[in-house]
């Protein structure tokens, strides 16, 4: 899929992507990510990698964006789409602890990212199936 394929409203969460990605805090990796996830509300919440000399303490970018959302429209946000930027690398696809994170809030949601320098867009349920979760 090219950046053709994807709608406005796609193109514009991958752009505040790109833009946030910017702001990543990665020296120990130089890896920089964006994210920007929307919710149902029509909101849309950016977030960046924040590394740790203490390397474990890493925050992906797209947790820190999940956790915007929730800081701006309380715990339970609903999350319809989520887009991935990477600054330097032609493919960003979500780890698998933002994946559990993603399919939380978001279990609907559409993910697009980076792949071998093309957009995919999946749904979590595909990227994530049989999540864990404390429903049942
Ligand atoms: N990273 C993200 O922020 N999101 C991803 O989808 C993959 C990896 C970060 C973690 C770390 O700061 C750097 O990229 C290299 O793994």
């Amino acid at each position: 899929m090219t950046a053709g394929d994807l709608s406005a409203a796609e193109r514009d969460l991958v752009e505040a992507a790109r833009q946030v990605s910017g702001h990543a805090y990665a020296p120990a990796s130089g890896f920089a990510v964006g994210c920007a996830v929307r919710t149902a509300s029509g909101r849309t919440y950016v977030g960046c990698n924040v590394e740790n000399a203490s390397y474990g303490l890493t925050i992906c970018a797209e947790r820190a964006a999940v956790a915007a959302a929730v800081a701006a429209e309380g715990p339970r946000p609903r999350i319809t789409a989520v887009a991935v930027h990477a600054a330097s690398a032609a493919s960003c696809s979500p780890c698998g602890a933002c994946r559990q994170v993603i399919a939380e809030l978001g279990p609907g949601a559409t993910v697009i990212f980076p792949l071998d320098g093309r957009h995919v867009r999946r749904a979590i349920a595909d990227l994530l199936p049989d999540a864990f979760t404390l429903g049942g």
